[in-house]
């Protein structure tokens, strides 16, 4: 009896986590969740979609650093984590620009 309910508060409070993570849109969000919320308020996703798999990386740091220079939301840790995407080879062909 005791064991089981260790095991379900365990359980809640890491569905508790989980969804406060989702809440807050930090950036353990996925990659295309948080370029989806980021870069698609100014223009839709056809300038990112566009340019998947012909900026390197090099160019995709300068375009991400541009757009939040315009206003676009990242901090560090995000932009490291739309730029790895966007230059990585998953991204062509992802969920991303479906
Ligand atoms: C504050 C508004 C704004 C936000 C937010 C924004 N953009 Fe842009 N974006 C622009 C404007 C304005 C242009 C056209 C002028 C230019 O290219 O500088 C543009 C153009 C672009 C282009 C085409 C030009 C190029 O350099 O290839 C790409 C790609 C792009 N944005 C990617 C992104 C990405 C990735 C994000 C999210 C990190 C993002 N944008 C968020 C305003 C924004």
């Amino acid at each position: 009896m005791k064991r089981t309910t260790g095991i379900a508060v365990g359980l809640v409070l890491s569905i508790g986590l989980v969804l406060a993570g989702v809440a807050v849109g930090s950036a353990q969000d996925s990659p295309e969740s948080l370029i989806s919320a980021r870069c698609a308020r100014c223009h839709n996703l056809g300038p990112v979609c566009g340019n998947l798999g012909r900026k390197t990386a090099e160019q995709w740091t300068e375009t991400v650093g541009r757009m939040v220079k315009k206003g676009a939301q990242a901090n560090d840790q995000e932009k490291t984590l739309i730029i790895d995407y966007l230059s990585g080879p998953e991204a062509p062909g992802g969920s991303l620009c479906k």
